[in-house]
C-alpha cells in the first residue's frame, strides 16, 4: 500500500508557487493577491478560512479575509462581492460555504466575476471545465487530480466510483475523471443517497473517491483487493482525550481499507491539504491571466 501523502505534496506545490512569487517580486511585478469571504461563525468553516489564508502568507501572496455576521442578508453580500468584483487589487476571491440559510448560495456564486472566481463555481467556469476549456478547476477536484498525477496513478479504462454528487466535489470530479487525458479516460459511476446496492458497485471500483461527510462509510467489505482510495471526509467528532475536543475523521475506515488498496489517502493530510494548495495554484493563475489582458 502507497499512501498517497497530501501534506507532503501539497508542500512541493506550495514551495513552487513561492518560487513564482519570488520571481514575481524580483521583476517589480504585483504579486497575487486573494480575499475570502466568510459569513458566519461556523468552527470548521472558520478553520478552513484561516487555512487559507495562512497559505496565502507562506507563498508570499497577499490576503484578505472579510468576516460578516451570521444575519448578514443576501443584499449585504452581494454588495459585498460587487466591491471585490470591481477592486483592482483582488486578482481573486472565494465566499466560504455553507452559507446561512437566508442567502441564496447559487445568486452568490452566480454573481462573483468568472475571472476572479478562483474556486471555480461560477456556471461559466463549471460549464468550461465540462467542455474541457482552459478554466478554474474547483480546489478539491483539482487537487485529487494533482495527487492521482504526481503519483502516476493509472486512471485510463479504470472503473472510478465516486460517491457524493455535491456541487464541490463529487459532480465535477465525475466529469473530469472521465474527461479525456491523465488524470481521466475513466469510466465513472456518480453514486449518491438513492444508488441501490452501493456495495455491488463499490466492491467493481478501480478507484473509488468518497466525498460523504459519514464518518467510516466505507468498509474493507465494500472494496476490491488493490483498489484506490481518495477519503474527501473531514467531519469533526467529539473526542475529550484530544486537547482540541475533537479530532478529524473521513469517510473511510483507514485501518481495514488501508490493508486492501494500493494507494490511499490519509485523513488528516490527504486531501485536505491539497485543496488548499491549489486554491493557491487558481489565484496564480487569475493573477497571470490579469497580467495578459
Ligand atoms: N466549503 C467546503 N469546501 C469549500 C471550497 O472548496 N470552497 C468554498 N468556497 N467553500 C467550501
Amino acid at each position: 500500500m502507497q499512501l498517497l501523502d497530501g501534506k507532503k505534496v501539497s508542500e512541493d506545490i506550495k514551495n513552487e508557487i513561492a518560487a513564482e512569487v519570488q520571481r514575481m517580486k524580483d521583476n517589480g511585478e504585483k504579486v497575487p493577491h486573494l480575499a475570502a469571504i466568510i459569513v458566519g461563525n461556523d468552527g470548521a468553516s472558520l478553520t478552513y478560512v484561516g487555512s487559507k489564508v495562512k497559505a496565502c502568507e507562506r507563498v508570499g501572496f497577499e490576503s484578505t479575509l472579510i468576516k460578516m455576521p451570521s444575519t448578514t442578508s443576501e443584499t449585504e453580500l452581494l454588495k459585498k462581492i460587487k466591491e471585490l468584483n470591481t477592486n483592482d487589487d483582488i486578482d481573486g476571491f472565494i465566499v466560504q460555504l455553507p452559507l446561512p440559510e437566508q442567502i441564496d448560495t447559487q445568486e452568490v456564486l452566480m454573481a462573483i466575476c468568472p475571472s476572479k472566481d478562483v474556486d471555480g463555481f461560477h456556471p461559466e467556469n463549471f460549464g468550461k471545465m465540462a467542455l474541457d476549456m482552459s478554466t478554474f478547476i474547483p480546489a478539491t477536484p483539482f487537487g485529487i487530480l494533482e495527487l492521482l498525477e504526481r503519483y502516476n496513478v493509472d486512471t485510463a479504462g479504470k472503473h472510478t466510483v465516486v460517491i457524493g454528487r455535491s456541487h464541490i466535489v463529487g459532480r465535477p470530479m465525475s466529469i473530469l475523471m472521465g474527461r479525456k487525458g491523465f488524470p481521466g479516460n475513466s469510466t465513472v459511476t456518480l453514486t449518491h443517497s438513492h444508488t441501490k446496492n452501493i456495495t455491488q458497485i463499490t466492491s467493481q471500483a478501480d478507484i473509488i473517491i468518497t466525498a460523504l461527510g459519514v464518518p467510516n462509510y466505507l468498509k474493507a467489505e465494500m472494496v476490491k483487493d488493490d483498489v484506490v482510495v481518495i477519503d474527501v471526509g473531514i467531519t469533526r467528532l467529539a473526542d475529550e482525550t484530544n486537547p482540541k475536543g475533537y479530532v478529524i475523521t473521513g469517510d473511510v475506515d483507514f485501518e481495514n481499507v488501508s490493508k486492501k488498496a494500493s494507494f490511499i489517502t490519509p485523513v488528516p493530510g490527504g486531501v485536505g491539504p491539497m485543496t488548499i494548495a491549489m486554491l493557491l495554484k487558481n489565484t496564480l493563475l487569475a493573477r497571470e491571466n490579469r497580467m495578459c489582458k
